[in-house]
Parts: structure tokens; C-alpha cells; sequence
């Protein structure tokens, strides 16, 4: 299961991304918002992201105007990498190096192409070190876990 959030600057691409996710045959929670009210993004970074740190969700997709304000919050829950992609390489390093768990995406920033496409490589791309418990990767994770 996938958890995914988004503030009011977010939603038309959270849209975009649920269909992507049902094309798919992915199952997903959707922890708001709906609408374009204004909403603090805190609370719904933080609703996804405890779904994925407790087990409830495999991976969570967060978005916000930048990307940034839910990528801060996320990464305040323990357990939790999210990175913040704009571009298709970097979301593939954040799974293949990080094994990011949450994807931070910017509504006002990346157009829903580019976004949709992060997305997909994303989901696709496993981490490196995924058989291996002496990989590179792994220690440095479990150095940022302390
Ligand atoms: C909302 O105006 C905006 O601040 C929010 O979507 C996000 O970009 C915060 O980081």
C-alpha cells in the first residue's frame, strides 16, 4: 500500500498520480486534503508518513507547492527517508543509494509529465543494497538511523 498526502497546492497532482497508482494496480490511502482550502502541510506529511514508519503503507508520495515544506516534515518522523525529486535521476539514486521510502514532489515546480515519470522510476527502481546486509548503502543508512 501506498501512502499518499498532499497540501492545497497539491491536489490536482495527486490526482494525477492516483490514477497512475490504479493504472497500475497499486493500493494506496489518500490522507487528504481534497480541496484547495488552505491546509497546513505538517499534518498531512506527517499522517503518510507514520503509515509508512509503522509498517501500514510500504512507500508514501507527498507533495506541496515546492516539495520542500513536506520533505522537512516527513523526514522528522523516525524511520522515515524522503527525498525530494525534481528530476528523473535523482529519483532513481534516492531509491538505488537512499531506499527512500517517501517521495516529496512540487506541484509549482515540476510540471505533471516529469512528475508522473519521477514517479513511475521511483516506484520501479529497487535499492542496491537490497541482498546484501554488508552493502555501503545499508551502513550509511543505518549511520543516519543512529
Ligand atoms: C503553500 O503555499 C506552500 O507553502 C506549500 O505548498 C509548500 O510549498 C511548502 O513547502
Amino acid at each position: 500500500m501506498i501512502a499518499i498526502a498532499c497540501d492545497h497546492a497539491g491536489v490536482e497532482l495527486k490526482n494525477s498520480i492516483i490514477q497512475l497508482l490504479r493504472e497500475r494496480g497499486l493500493t494506496y490511502t489518500d490522507f487528504g486534503t481534497n480541496t484547495r482550502e488552505s491546509v497546513d502541510y505538517p499534518d498531512y506529511a506527517k499522517a503518510a508518513a507514520d503509515a509508512v514508519a509503522s509498517g501500514h503503507a510500504e512507500r508514501g508520495i507527498l507533495i506541496c507547492g515546492t516539495g520542500i515544506g513536506m520533505s522537512i516534515a516527513a523526514n522528522k518522523v523516525r524511520g522515515i527517508r524522503c527525498a525530494l525529486c525534481g528530476d528523473v535521476f535523482s529519483a532513481e539514486a534516492a531509491r538505488r543509494h537512499n531506499d527512500s521510502n517517501v517521495l516529496a514532489l512540487g506541484a509549482r515546480v515540476t510540471g505533471e509529465g516529469l512528475a508522473l515519470k519521477i514517479t513511475e522510476v521511483w516506484l520501479d527502481t529497487r535499492f542496491d543494497d537490497a541482498d546484501d546486509p554488508n552493502g555501503r548503502h545499508r551502513r550509511r543508512i543505518a549511520r543516519i538511523e543512529g
